[in-house]
């Protein structure tokens, strides 16, 4: 949720700056800004919209900009309306600072009416701005930067990735963070800072992962770690992995379509040298030191928020029914306003693609502080959530940039099918009944392959129902949440109301709403309540709905009764879902095509939610 990026070396930053924040667009994108220290001077540019509006502005400009230091930020709204005004970059009250800042400051307001009542004016509604004002205050008394940033934040409750410029005290960028990612990029002579790996990987793959509570100043030559209260902290460069041909669009129109068709491969990412097909087993390393406490474990309990949410609820039918632990599974935003009763016999999975979603990682805290062993599925390598879980599974499904998850989900439910095969075997399943289940988990990638095949039929579909405006999702057992996620795309890309449901709960209200305007999406595989979902289907059907059926390839009887049928291949009930999901996804990318919406950047969201 907001990107942010900066720069101190020999380079002129400005294309760097520019660059990076194309490539953070995606963590948030309603207006964007640059500060450039210029001949000492600040050089402030800051646009609502794109960051095509704001390299428009630019580009508009007379002035030539060259500068060896700067900070660019772009924005997801929270306290202020997206405009140029509330844009960062934000000054303190003499303009000699200037700052961007990922999270939320909690306690703003008191600030505020403390400044307001010593003179101080403000340009933005931000809570940002308060910010810069009072390491402005802070800076007067000090006059070193980075002890002004302390003293600063020693004052502010909430959440911040802060990375602060001075004309005054130049040379130097500050950064701190408390809940909103930040890493150090280190090069040789210039160094970086930035809220993802994506902005700097062109110039540098060493870098620093600075943790919650931590300052950092960064010079040409290196930088240096400390706590807010000033204790200096030596910390370990790391190398990360990333190539930039993942971060690129690579000749598709939209980072989501990429991202689906990329699916088999990352779908066998998430197995590879995991899944032992003549073993019948599973091994991952990741969850080896904690093996036995998963064993003992009472129940499981499975977190995550969204998308991650719906691979949760197909996690507790897989570890119910296939590895016969007790499993639940709970929204990480309500886990722990519940105050839930959690002990050291719980195990916590959360699941997280971006291993940054502040209500996943507060309820894992949460969890951990209560003596439970809490776990990480995480797709982001070195994120926080996989930094602080006593273990867990990396999905390895590879930079997801198209805000709506698509790849992730599938690999989330892949490795949620791995640790309970693991499980169910460690637990007593044989080796024969293993062998089965791995042969099928090996053949998913296949089948995925085969669905998207099937593009063309799904974008005619698409065209027939673009101009529809609700739709009713349906599923049944693992399939209730394939339905949820189907609803669930379709509303984030496309803005048409969706809604999923068990499909029996049907007739206990949203049947209201069948007419002939109204089109219901069935995932209908041919598992044990096949028959009960034809049951709900002719329930449709008899009050003139229009049916689309998500069906097993050899389904004749479907036919007869739905308007369209997508043919899925037939798999093993609970690794269904990761197959019956796919033409969801394309449906609702072709109805977003056909709307004429933004698919990778719709409106009002953002890849990663850091803030509550
Ligand atoms: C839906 C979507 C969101 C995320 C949710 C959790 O397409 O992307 O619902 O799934 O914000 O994000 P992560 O998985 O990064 O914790």
């Amino acid at each position: 949720m907001c990107g942010i990026v900066g720069y101190i070396g020999p380079r002129n930053c400005v294309p760097i700056l520019l660059e990076g924040l194309r490539r953070l667009e995606y963590r948030g994108y309603d207006s964007a800004g640059i500060a450039l220290v210029m001949n000492g001077k600040f050089s402030i540019h800051k646009k609502a919209g794109k960051v095509a509006d704001l390299v428009s502005l630019l580009n508009a400009g007379n002035s030539e900009l060259n500068a060896q230091l700067g900070i660019g930020h772009t924005r997801w709204a929270t306290h202020g309306e997206p405009n140029d005004t509330n844009a960062h970059p934000h000054w303190d009250a003499k303009k000699e600072i200037a700052i961007i800042h990922n999270g939320i400051i909690e306690n703003y307001l008191a600030i505020k009416t403390k400044l307001l009542r010593e003179g101080h004016t403000f340009e933005s509604s931000t809570d940002t701005e308060v910010l810069a004002h009072l390491i402005g205050v802070m800076f007067e008394r000090t006059n070193d930067l980075c002890s002004a940033v302390r003293m600063a934040l020693s004052e502010v409750e909430g959440t911040y990735g802060l990375v602060v410029l001075s004309t005054r005290d130049s040379g130097k960028i500050v950064v701190a963070r408390r809940g909103s990612p930040l890493i150090i990029g280190v090069g040789e002579g210039e160094n970086f800072v930035a809220s993802d790996a994506s902005a700097i990987v062109e110039y540098t793959r060493q870098v620093v992962y600075l943790e919650d509570g931590e300052v950092a100043e960064l010079t040409t030559q290196g930088f240096q770690t400390m706590t807010i209260d000033d204790v200096k902290i030596d910390k370990v460069v790391e190398e990360i992995t990333l190539e930039l041909s993942q971060i690129e669009r690579g000749g598709y129109d939209h980072f989501m379509m990429k991202e689906i068709n990329e699916q088999p491969e990352t779908i066998r990412d998430a197995m590879r040298g995991r899944l032992l097909l003549d073993e019948g087993d599973v091994k991952l390393g990741g969850l080896t030191d904690v093996m036995e406490r998963l064993l003992k474990a009472k129940r499981i309990i499975l977190n995550g928020c969204g998308t991650s949410w719906h691979a949760a609820l197909v996690g507790e039918y897989m570890l119910e029914q296939i590895a016969k632990i007790p499993t639940e599974v709970e929204y990480a935003s309500e886990f722990r306003y519940r105050n839930p009763i959690i002990g050291e016999d719980d195990v916590l999975f959360s699941i997280s693609q971006s291993g940054e979603t502040a209500d996943t990682l507060a309820a894992m805290r949460e969890a951990k502080k209560k003596g439970a062993t809490v776990l990480g599925i995480v797709n982001v390598v070195g994120s926080t959530i996989a930094r602080e879980s006593d273990g867990g599974v990396y999905v390895h499904a590879g930079p997801e940039i198209g805000v709506a998850s698509t790849k992730s989900f599938t690999s989330q439910l892949t490795v949620l099918a791995l640790i309970t095969l693991m499980l169910a075997r460690a637990k007593g399943m044989s080796r024969e009944d293993g062998k089965v289940l791995a042969k099928e988990l090996a053949s998913l990638p296949d089948k995925v392959a085969h669905i998207l095949k099937q593009t063309e039929t799904i974008q005619a579909l698409a065209n027939e129902f673009k101009d529809v405006r609700n739709f009713l999702y349906l599923g049944r057992g693992a399939n209730f949440p394939v339905a949820l996620e189907g609803a669930l795309k379709l509303k984030e890309i496309s803005y048409i109301h969706a809604e999923g449901y068990p499909a029996a709960e049907m007739k206990h209200g949203p049947i209201a709403l069948i007419d002939e305007n109204m089109p219901v999406v069935f995932i209908v595989p041919r598992d044990g309540i096949y028959d009960k979902v034809i049951s709900n289907i002719h329930e449709v059907r008899a009050r003139r709905g229009r049916i689309i059926a998500v069906a097993n390839e050899d389904d004749r009887e479907i036919e007869e009764m739905a308007e369209f049928v997508i043919p899925v291949p037939r798999t093993y009930g609970f690794f269904g879902p990761i197959i019956n999901v796919i033409p969801l996804q394309l449906l609702s990318y072709y109805m977003a095509i056909a709307r004429e919406t933004d698919v990778d950047q719709p409106r009002n969201l953002a890849k990663s939610v850091t803030v509550e």
